[in-house]
Parts: C-alpha cells; sequence; structure tokens
C-alpha cells in the first residue's frame, strides 16, 4: 500500500458481479415474517448486505478458479491432496493431516474421540458447533475468556490462565480432555488471541499432559493484531506468526470456510500418530478416504491456494481495515460496539442498544429483525438465542452476553455497502424506542438458533426505511 494517501482501496477488481436484488420495506416484512422472524430461513435473494457470516462465503481469486482445474478427482492418492497437505503441513508443521468437508466434521471426529460423561473441556470460548459437537459426547465445554480488560485493550480474545490453573487443579487434570484455544475468539467479539497467552496456555497443558488444540479458523487475522499490537512482532510475517503459534500447539482444527478463502472445507492436524490412527478411522467412517475426507481435488486445490492468498499484508490490511471502518463509525454514532474491532466481523451490544427489551425478550433478535425490515441487511445473533438454555423451572438462563454479529464475507463488499449499513444504522437509533422483544415458538434442543421460530411481542415496532441522506 502507497502510504502517500489515507484512503486505502479494497486491493482486487472485480471480474464477475452478483447481482443484489433492491427490495422495498413491504417486501421485507412479508419475506421475514414468512421466515419466522429468523434470518436464517430466509432466502439469499431476499438480502441485500449478507452479514451472517464469513464462513464459505469468500470471493475466490482468480488464482483458485484456475487451480480448481487442475483438480485431481482420483480416490486415492491425488495430486491436488499432495499440494494441499504440503500447504497445510506448511502452517501447522504438524505430520499427521485428515481432511474433512468443513471445521464441525473435525471437531466431530476430534471431540467425538476424545470426549465422554466426566471429562472436560476448556476454552476462551467454545464456537457453537465445537460445544454441541463436546456436549452431545456427554462431555463439559467451559470457557474461561478473559474478564476486565479496558476498552484499548486489543487481545480481549485471551483465556483467563489463572481460572484455567484453578480448573485444572479442582477437576483434576486426568479429566480434561483439552484445552481449546480459539483464535480469533469468535463467539467473544471477533476478538484475537496474544502469542504470549498462547504460550502461556501451551505451557499449562504441557506441565499438566493435556492437549492443546487451536481452534485456527481466523489464525491470519489472529496474526495481523499480533504483528501490529504485541510488542516484538512488527518485523515478522504474518505467516511466520501463524506457524509460531501453531507450533505451541498440539492439534489444529480449522474450518478452512474462513481464513482458507475457499466456500468449503476443513482439516484437523495432529503431532500424535496415536491420535491420529484413531482419528483416521472415524474419518474414513464419516467422511471419506484420508486422501480427501469430505473434498473433491477441485476444492483442495483452491484451499492450498486460499492458505497462501490469505497471508498477503495488502489483503489482511484490507481486511481489518474495513472491519474497523464500519465498527469506528458506528461507535462513534453511539452504537455499543464491542471496542476493539475484532477481524472478521462487528459485534454489537444488542442489551445497551435496546435496554428496554430484557434477556428473555431476546434484544439480539430484535436487533437482528430491524437490520433487515430496515435495510434488508443480514446478521446474526450471538446471545441468549444462540447460547441461552432453560432451568428445570423452564425458565431461561441467559448467555453472559446478548451481541448481535455483522460478519464480513471476504473480499465481496465494498465501501458504499458499508456506508448503506452505516445509514441504516442511524435510523434504527432514532427508532429504538419503537422496538420490542420476540418470543420463541418453536425450538430444537441443540443449535436452536439455525431453525427456530418466533413472534414479535408486540405489533407496534413499524417498519421504516432509512433515510435517504447520509447520517454521516
Ligand atoms: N470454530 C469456529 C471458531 C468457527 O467460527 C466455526 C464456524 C467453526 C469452528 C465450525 O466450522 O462452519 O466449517 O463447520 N463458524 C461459522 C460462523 C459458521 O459463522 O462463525 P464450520
Amino acid at each position: 500500500m502507497d502510504m502517500k494517501f489515507k484512503t486505502i482501496i479494497e486491493p482486487f477488481r472485480i471480474k464477475m458481479v452478483e447481482p443484489i436484488f433492491i427490495s422495498s420495506e413491504e417486501q421485507r416484512l412479508n419475506f421475514l415474517s414468512k421466515a419466522h422472524y429468523n434470518p436464517f430461513l430466509l432466502s439469499s435473494e431476499e438480502v441485500m448486505i449478507d452479514f451472517l457470516t464469513d464462513s464459505g462465503t469468500s470471493a475466490m481469486s482468480k488464482e483458485q478458479w484456475a487451480a480448481m482445474m487442475l483438480g485431481d478427482e482420483s480416490y486415492a492418492g491425488a495430486s491436488s491432496w499432495f499440494k494441499l497437505e504440503k500447504s497445510i503441513y506448511h502452517l501447522t508443521g504438524m505430520p499427521y493431516i485428515l481432511p474433512t468437508h468443513q471445521g464441525r466434521a473435525a471437531e466431530r471426529i476430534l471431540y467425538g474421540y476424545l470426549g465422554k460423561k466426566g471429562t472436560t473441556f476448556i476454552s476462551n470460548t467454545h464456537f457453537d458447533t465445537t460445544r454441541a459437537n463436546i456436549e452431545f459426547t456427554g462431555a463439559e465445554a467451559i470457557d474461561l475468556p478473559v474478564s476486565s480488560i479496558s476498552q484499548e485493550d486489543h487481545f480481549k480474545g485471551n483465556l483467563d490462565i489463572t481460572k484455567l490453573k484453578e480448573e485444572i487443579s479442582r477437576r483434576g487434570a486426568e479429566n480434561i480432555a483439552a484445552v481449546i484455544l480459539t483464535v480469533t475468539n469468535n463467539s467473544g467479539g471477533g476478538q484475537p488471541v496474544s502469542m504470549k497467552n498462547a504460550k502461556d496456555v501451551s505451557a499449562v497443558c504441557h506441565e499438566h499432559g493435556i492437549l492443546m488444540v487451536l481452534d485456527a479458523c481466523r489464525i491470519a487475522e489472529n496474526a495481523y493484531f499480533i504483528k501490529h499490537y504485541e510488542a516484538g512482532y512488527s518485523d515478522n510475517s504474518y505467516e511466520d506468526i501463524a506457524r509460531e503459534m501453531s507450533a505451541l500447539a498440539d492439534a489444529f482444527v480449522m474450518s478452512a470456510k474462513k481464513d482458507g478463502m475457499v466456500n468449503m472445507g476443513g482439516f484437523l492436524a495432529l503431532r500424535d500418530v496415536e491420535l491420529s490412527d484413531a482419528c483416521k478411522n472415524l474419518l474414513i467412517i464419516t467422511e471419506g478416504f484420508t486422501t480427501y475426507g469430505g473434498l473433491s481435488g477441485r476444492d483442495m486445490e483452491a484451499l492450498a491456494v486460499g492458505l497462501k492468498e490469505v497471508f498477503s499484508p495488502d489483503y489482511l490490511h484490507y481486511r481489518i481495515v474495513s472491519t474497523t471502518y464500519l465498527g469506528s463509525h458506528l461507535n462513534d454514532m453511539g452504537v455499543p460496539v464491542v471496542m476493539p474491532v475484532g477481524g472478521h466481523a462487528v459485534y454489537i451490544d444488542a442489551a445497551a442498544f435496546y435496554p428496554h427489551i430484557p434477556v428473555d425478550e431476546y434484544p439480539g433478535q430484535a436487533l437482528v429483525c430491524e437490520l433487515y425490515k430496515a435495510g434488508g441487511i443480514r446478521s446474526v445473533e450471538v446471545g441468549s438465542v444462540m447460547f441461552g438454555k432453560y432451568d428445570a423451572s423452564g425458565k431461561l438462563i441467559p448467555a453472559p452476553k446478548e451481541l448481535v454479529r455483522l460478519a464480513f464475507p471476504p473480499r465481496v463488499y465494498t465501501q458504499s455497502h458499508l456506508d448503506y449499513v452505516i445509514e441504516v444504522f442511524g435510523f434504527l437509533i432514532a427508532d429504538k424506542k419503537n422496538v420490542s422483544g420476540y418470543r420463541i415458538t418453536k425450538e430444537t434442543e441443540f443449535l436452536r438458533h439455525f431453525t427456530a421460530h418466533f413472534e414479535p411481542i408486540s405489533n407496534k415496532d413499524k417498519v421504516k426505511q432509512p433515510e435517504a441522506e447520509s447520517c454521516l
């Protein structure tokens, strides 16, 4: 990047376009009520700006598309597999690599093997599928994120080392199946983890003979923060930082749909041959043979390229600057944004945005619905809809935070899309008082947020269009 000018341009130009259907307010209200007020149930064509997830939504580069033409679709020993294996080995330094169709398949294999009733997994924060895969085995998943740190602290994703030691001595190291360090800490606000914290976690785990797992689906974004905000790393490349972090762990689980820059893919990498043999059995039973797992040859080609592209300094700079641009504009307007902004998404504290909506009426779901109704923006609730539980009397045990996440699909939206989102928020600020909460009318036992049905508690929250003029 030329540092003479302060505008940071998208470091790509557009070769193929995907039209966006510009819907009316009336159409959106209709679409949303048909989707039972759950944006997961909308058709993507009904969405104008899709911030549901950064997962599998990346625009691929011309190099990735070209590589796909080289896909070797042989059942065993495909040349595409050896390219992918080499690029994963380069990143992780782990000799046993198991390809899977996405991250949760790698989780199911590893945690399905390690987890059973009476065992505990500890993490800075378990992602929802991670927690579900663990709890499904009968094991317990506990989150130990650092607490009470300043707004300016860049490593809010860290795991609390003091609490980790306490839990180990309380439960006994032999009952801890693994410690999972999630980088960046997605459910905790997309916040990065420092190298120091990763080193401390590694030291504690290895002192007690506990397996340390990196849930590394955003390890390149995490490396950006380490290079820019942790002392001693400014001269290291992003890739070297990621490799240094990988070297601290015993296992590496990756949903390649994030920093792999592909639409589908994942893998599990391990250091231990016995663990690898056990996991390979499960891989073959549930995903596929060891040289393709759940992937086609062309998927493996695209991923081998994506794992290199993601470490491009221009890409990572644009990526983090984009989320920061939206987050800091919203923060300046008085929207309660989790600051500093993390890598892949902007997180908003919906309980603070709608203080009049009690947690058991799901303020996050209200914000998600309002963003869609007002601007056709799809986001996701990361609060008591996603993580809430019920006590024996059926009363909601709320999640620790009521967040809404606006996750950026990599290389997909431009600055004018972000300016539009900022303008929509201007409208939501003015309309806050008219918004009421939601109740759940249908839900499943696990991962209910994907399919739950909702209804508004009051009908008075009217739908209005954002003002035409920019509110900046
Ligand atoms: N771990 C983390 C930290 C994740 O963010 C995800 C997925 C997974 C594991 C599971 O990977 O989807 O490939 O099976 N996160 C997506 C999201 C779904 O929207 O944050 P997967």
